[in-house]
């Protein structure tokens, strides 16, 4: 497995880092300290779901609200019926490395 940096190990809970992955682009949320990184991709209509509202452990898409965990992927509401894609995350060197090749 590949990991790419996604940026400096700073990264403040509701705010976001992206990281350029073989298979698209993955959002990494900081959620009680933990870093946990998902496909920027909505499972509804291939939307990008950056920049949407995270809440209680769940990430909102900005197009029709379908909301997903941020921990699992999985889809929590309609009009999602199928999960996102979700990443390893590591710390190291000051950086926090995304897990490429799934
Ligand atoms: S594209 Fe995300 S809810 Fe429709």
């Amino acid at each position: 497995m590949n990991w790419v940096d996604a940026g400096p190990d700073e990264l403040v809970e509701g705010e976001y880092l992206t990281a350029d992955l073989s298979g698209g682009e993955a959002l990494v949320y900081k959620l009680n300290g933990e870093y946990l990184a998902v496909a920027n991709v909505c499972s509804h209509d291939g939307g990008e779901i950056a920049g949407g509202l995270v809440a209680d452990g769940q990430i909102e898409c900005p197009r029709h609200g379908a909301r997903f965990c941020l921990r699992t992927g999985a889809a929590l509401c309609a009009p999602a019926y199928e999960g996102i894609q979700v990443y390893p995350v590591r710390v190291g060197e000051g950086r926090i490395w995304v897990g490429d090749g799934y």
